[in-house]
């Protein structure tokens, strides 16, 4: 029985496949378009979704949304009538696309897919928790959703057991952890909905200098983790900004325009929202483990991608496990969905095939993701034709022969574009898509921001590392298959900083190496870790393994193969362009290694125009 989610209309559209409980597919509208956040209904997802399952849509047994229009929509209006007139250009400037699209879903589908069978909906924080709880390698546990609005929720918590997920408390708009800090995003001259990852990166330059006041006047936060936000410094519910002149006054100035210099007070500013952040994190799962008594937590929603929270959660030693769902903003809606009619609606068993205990040698447990790689895939035969036809010169290896031969290239600091299998679903690269180097390299920070991400400097990294391996180097105990958690550098990897470099504030604080592995350690002595096993991506493993066995360091450097503003790669024609857009020294795309040095000169971006 196939069953695609769709999620779609706010940020990150995404569909996913559903067959008799396993994820056979699930990608971000974005990749195809080639449209960062685009949620625009996803056809090409969708389309690609079906094209894997081997089905056509009317093969289907049920479409499901993963939020429900008509309650949103309701929340819009009584918003909008709780702050008329004021709030009139927001819901006229909301009001085209309501009326044109979002409020006729049902038909929408039918019309794009070519469906003609039943549309199911689910609430937005049913799909975030569906989507936690289901693909975790938990028979039994608690569940926290976080994020800016779905319908009224902003946060919910539960129990899932077996095949059942039960929601047992809710936190209601205007309310929410991720609009306030979406709010600080927005005023440190970010943009919203993807700008909060730099805040969260840009924290550890800050001080907590703020703290006090946005407790004493933006927030009350209660011992359980409930909140309730003062809404004379916020303008999102009737104007076109998050905050307001009263948030400026506060705060002692005009939001940054976005690409103003960043200056302390930013810095200030992004470390003492990220401190309260995590004290509402860390109030809010001890209040569902007090209630619930569970001893394992998934998480999911857009607040669940602040890694470094999740970090304290699991250091905290509240819970004993923590899983956090890869896709955890609103991509990852379109598989909570699905998954939620499979078991929840239609009251399937949860499949025990997966959920192994721990494999002894690499000391990894599997869920039921499938690594996230879940995206398209491209054949031998298919990059092979593709660089034929284009007169691209390359070298191709035997499948033994690529780790040992990308393991030489990066421990020379070259930077290597990297694209094998299916690609990722989620924000996060994971090794399918990604561009990787030297993790012990002092230069590469700055040669990977500057001259292949084109993004700013302070941007840190994150490094894989053999699973095996992780406790040589963090002090993480336990899987991070998707770069969700945040761990300390061990204490012996840690360099000893001199008296003077001590001393430094702010982006003066990058140029220090603070460890064996500089170019993946924050200034504050933290990762963002991804422990890599071999089932879940083979030559990615393999690759690392061949990187140790040649340098005796199990870690190399891991971030999304994309340059700022674009999405990740899809295509190895996305791929390539990347690759001469870019100063990448390699690229390989499954056993085909591209030298940058051996492309014709004349071959720019437009080499691909043809
Ligand atoms: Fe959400």
């Amino acid at each position: 029985m196939d069953i695609l989610g769709i999620s779609a209309f706010y940020h990150d559209s995404a569909a996913c496949l559903v067959r008799d409980g396993e994820i056979i597919a699930a990608a971000q509208e974005e990749r195809f378009t080639r449209r960062k956040h685009d949620a625009n209904f996803p056809t090409r997802a969708a389309e690609y979704c079906l094209q894997q399952g081997g089905i056509n849509a009317s093969q289907l047994a049920d479409v499901g949304f993963y939020d429900k229009p008509l309650m949103k929509f309701e929340r819009l209006l009584e918003t909008y009538l709780a702050y008329a007139p004021v709030g009139l250009r927001l819901y006229l400037k909301a009001m085209p696309l309501w009326l044109k699209e979002k409020l006729w879903i049902p038909d929408i589908i039918k019309k794009e897919l070519g469906y003609e069978g039943q549309v199911l909906f689910t609430e937005h924080h049913e799909s975030h928790a569906a989507s936690a709880f289901y693909p975790s390698p938990f028979d039994e546990a608690a569940v926290l959703t976080m994020d800016g609005v779905g319908e009224w929720a902003t946060s919910s918590y539960g129990v899932g057991r077996g095949h059942r997920l039960e929601l047992l408390g809710e936190l209601h708009f205007p309310h929410s952890l991720g609009l306030l800090y979406s709010g600080f995003a927005y005023y440190t001259g970010f943009r919203i909905n993807s700008g909060e990852y730099k805040v969260m990166g840009l924290a550890p330059y800050g001080e907590p200098r703020y703290v006090d006041l946005i407790l004493k006047e933006l927030i009350d936060l209660k011992p359980d983790g409930s909140l309730a936000l003062n809404m004379r410094y916020f303008n999102y519910c009737q104007g076109l900004t998050m905050t307001n002149s009263r948030f400026n006054e506060l705060f002692g100035g005009a939001p940054r325009k976005p690409e103003a210099p960043l200056t302390q007070r930013e810095m200030d500013l992004a470390r003492s929202i990220q401190d309260v952040t995590e004290e509402a994190m860390l109030r809010m799962a001890r209040h569902v483990q007090t209630i619930t008594g569970q001893k394992k937590l998934c998480l999911a929603g857009g607040v669940a991608l602040n890694c470094v929270g999740n970090g304290r959660i699991l250091r905290e030693g509240i819970f004993e496990n923590v899983w956090i769902q890869p896709a955890a903003g609103d991509a990852g809606g379109a598989l909570g969905v699905a998954l939620a009619i499979w078991h929840n609606y239609l009251d399937n068993e949860r499949s025990t095939k997966d959920r192994v205990t721990e494999d002894s040698a690499t000391h990894c447990r599997a869920d039921q993701m499938k690594g996230s790689l879940l995206g398209p895939e491209y054949s031998e035969d298919e990059i092979k034709t593709f660089l034929d036809v284009r007169n691209i010169p390359y070298k191709q290896l035997t499948r033994e022969e690529t780790p040992h031969v990308v393991a030489q290239i990066l421990a020379d600091e070259n930077v290597v574009g990297w694209f094998q299998g299916r690609m990722e679903f989620g924000p996060r690269a994971l090794g399918a898509r990604s561009i990787i180097g030297d993790a012990r390299s002092e230069r590469m920070q700055s040669v990977m921001n500057l001259k292949i991400k084109y993004r700013e400097s302070f941007r840190p990294f994150a490094p894989s590392i053999l699973r095996e391996r992780l406790g040589d180097y963090f002090e993480l105990d336990g899987d991070s298959p998707y770069m969700l958690l945040v761990a300390p550098v061990r204490e012996e990897v840690r360099r000893a900083l001199s008296a003077d470099d001590e001393q430094l504030s702010g982006l003066a604080k990058l140029s220090v190496p603070r460890s064996l592995i500089p170019a993946v350690t924050h200034v504050d002595y933290s990762a963002r870790v991804q422990t890599v096993c071999p089932q879940d991506n083979p030559i990615y493993y393999q690759l690392i393994k061949a990187f140790d066995e040649l340098t005796g360091c199990p870690v190399i450097i891991n971030t999304s193969f994309n340059v700022r503003g674009e999405p990740i790669v899809c295509t190895p024609e996305d791929a390539y362009r990347c690759f001469m857009r870019t100063e990448l020294d390699y690229l390989v795309m499954e056993n085909f290694l591209l030298d940058k040095h051996a492309q014709p000169a004349t071959m720019d971006e437009g080499g691909l125009a043809n």
